[in-house]
């Protein structure tokens, strides 16, 4: 074994190990040329002290040019379709959808069914929840993998999955798999090979003989999943202690082994091949460990990101990661690059979006967007009412200072206000992972519930529909939680599942709510009538170029209930106003007087004049097309 020495060096051992793997065509040794340098430097950063790291990296390389032998065709052509548009993904035709597979539609076959739909809701983007071979009875809605070259036979099968990929891309859909790279399941392969003490593997995860260790870190960690274990360990049946951030049967890999790196871009670009577009990256956060701190957002973390974006451009270069960082949110844009991951889910804009509605004040969400909603050339925002897992509050306490506002004191009345506990609130949430020792909480439930339509509250529909408004229209790539356009409601039955009582996100995950889907055309009902408004949203930023990309400029208002941002376009820039209070707000003339007075309502179709001001009612919004002067 050998260290990592200098990068001709270490070239030459890496090419050669490509070179015994099979054969090295031109196209990839181009890659391998703009790459291997970046790739070398970030292991000799994170391995260079270790003496396997040059054959590691080696490795590494000969994984990714056997990817690349074996990658199809049509995905080759689909790589050099994204190497020449970049920006494909900042497209004001993207729209995301997800869903779970099982939930939503029984199985890969199911969801095969569903393709004209997604077609008429005009999706272009489809993440399917973990669909992986996963352990029977609790798997963490399939976020505990066994593995990943496997489907969870109860959907399908692999070859349906690459199937699956090839009709949504025909239909202009590109899936989105989650690349679950932080834990596998206790039932992996190599897990088992761990525990047992294959020699190979038992540096896979972090095992400890006795708590030593275990007292030594979590004296600084963090407790996530606080229902489940305390601390950030679990107890082996021989006594040992193995590190699990999240649930019991789901143990951390240790990226401070090289071989885990090589072993998961194998796993990696195994996926690559089958026809994902989009990696979401799961827990990015946790994925380097160091005594003496959080163990989150380590540097490491992102030279880990880095190292796998660089095999990626190697050996499947059309395809880009999407970063699940639901942290403070300096830490959240800093994965947000395209040499690490060019999309991100916008947690901020999610968390705050329901803190206005339950506030009716816009201005942490007005700053969030001034302030936190630049990111760099060639990335983008996922934005999202809610997603499959919690609303957690992960605003900055100093931006809630700066407006006076008490962090916790907030978070506390916001979970208070989403689990229906506050006097006049108009959620039904339910809380998760309550923590009675830090008083922290998270809330579930679907976005109808959360916003009013099921305890009937006269203004639920129309905070659904906000709610979208302002993901559509913010930029980036909006995503859909399938069901929410058609309002579905909180399911309860999880409570009486053995396998779903204990984690309350099961509200939210409800079976595909036929009822719901079929009165979509109904207005006399909520389905139908908020199905009507989104679809019109949707097709109205469908023609609106302006809302491309991210560009976004503050727009303030004298009301603290309006939000309001300008996204600029060629020569017209589109001005949303959103209203997320209870009562009526006139936007004067005045305030409006930058603009030219002709302005067209891209939502309502009709044209408006700016002179004589505007009108906005109770969580009313616009999107005026306008001109500057
Ligand atoms: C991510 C997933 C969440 C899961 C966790 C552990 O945060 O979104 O659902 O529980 O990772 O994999």
């Amino acid at each position: 074994m050998t260290a990592l020495t200098t990068l001709q060096a270490d070239r030459g051992a890496a090419l050669a190990a490509a070179e015994a793997a099979g054969r090295l065509d031109d196209a990839f040794l181009d890659r391998f040329d703009a790459q291997f340098p970046r790739l070398h430097s970030l292991f000799t950063e994170l391995y260079g002290a270790r003496p396997d790291g040059q054959e590691q990296l080696a490795e590494t390389v000969a994984v990714a040019s056997t990817a690349w032998n074996l990658r199809p065709l049509e995905l080759k052509a689909r790589d050099a379709l994204r190497e020449a548009d970049p920006a494909w993904f900042q497209s004001e035709r993207m729209l995301g959808g997800v869903c779970y597979v099982d939930r939503f539609a029984g199985n890969l076959a199911g969801i095969r069914d569903q393709i004209p739909y997604f077609r008429e809701l005009g999706l272009t983007y489809l993440h399917l929840m973990p669909l992986f071979d996963a352990p029977e009875g609790e798997n963490d809605g399939g976020y505990a993998v066994s593995s990943y070259r496997r489907v969870n036979p109860s959907l399908g099968t692999m070859e349906q999955l690459t199937e699956l990929a090839a009709d949504l891309r025909t239909a202009g859909i590109s899936l989105v798999l989650d690349f679950i790279f932080n834990h596998t399941s206790d039932e992996h392969e190599w897990a088992r090979k761990a525990v047992a003490g294959d020699p190979d593997f038992e540096d896979f995860y972090l095992i400890f003989p006795d708590r030593d260790m275990p007292d030594a870190y979590e004296l600084t960690t963090r407790e996530i999943f606080p229902d489940d274990h305390p601390g950030s360990f679990v107890q082996l049946e021989d006594g040992r202690w193995i590190w699990s951030t999240f649930y019991h049967y789901q143990w951390d890999l240790n990226y401070a082994n090289p071989a885990v790196f090589r072993a998961m871009a194998g796993e990696m670009l195994f996926l690559a091949n089958q026809g994902v577009e989009v990696l979401r990256m799961d827990a990015v956060a946790f994925i380097w460990k160091r005594l003496g701190t959080a163990c989150e957002s380590l540097p490491e973390a992102h030279l880990l990101l880095q190292a796998f974006n660089a095999v990626l451009a190697m050996a499947a270069p059309g395809m880009v990661f999407k970063s699940e960082a639901i942290v403070h949110p300096d830490e959240v844009i800093a994965y947000i690059s395209p040499d690490e991951c060019e999309l991100s889910y916008n947690p901020l804009q999610m968390a705050l979006t329901w803190e206005a509605l339950a506030t009716r004040d816009g201005r942490l969400l007005q700053d969030a967007l001034e302030r936190r909603h630049a990111l760099p050339a060639g990335t983008a925002w996922v934005n999202y009412v809610r997603s499959h897992d919690d609303v957690g509050w992960t605003f900055a306490d100093e931006d809630a200072a700066a407006l006076g506002i008490d962090a916790f004191a907030h978070r506390q009345f916001l979970n208070r206000f989403y689990t229906g506990r506050h006097d006049g609130s108009f959620a039904r949430g339910v809380a998760f992972q309550e923590n009675p020792a830090t008083g922290d909480a998270r809330v579930a439930g679907t976005t109808a519930s959360l916003a009013g339509v099921e305890a009937g509250d006269a203004a639920g529909e129309d905070r659904v529909v906000l709610a979208h408004a302002l993901a559509l229209s913010t930029g980036g790539i909006p995503l859909l939680y399938l069901g929410d356009e058609v309002a579905q409601l909180n399911d309860y039955s999880y409570a009486e599942d053995p396998l779903r009582r204990g984690d309350s996100r099961w509200v939210h995950r409800g079976n595909r709510p036929r009822d719901r889907y079929a009165q979509r055309t109904d207005l006399s009902t909520p389905a139908g009538r908020i199905h009507r408004r989104l679809t019109k949203l949707v097709a109205a930023r469908q023609q609106s170029p302006e809302l491309a990309g991210n560009a976004l400029i503050g727009f303030r208002t004298p009301h603290p209930s309006v939000v309001g941002y300008q996204r600029p376009g060629e020569d017209t820039r589109v001005l949303v106003l959103a209203n997320v209070g209870d009562t009526e707000v006139q936007v004067d003339p005045l305030t409006l007087s930058g603009f030219e007075s002709a302005a067209f309502d891209l939502v309502h179709d009709t044209e408006v004049d700016l002179e004589e001001g505007l009108a906005l009612p109770p969580h009313g919004f616009v999107w005026l097309r306008v001109r500057v002067r």
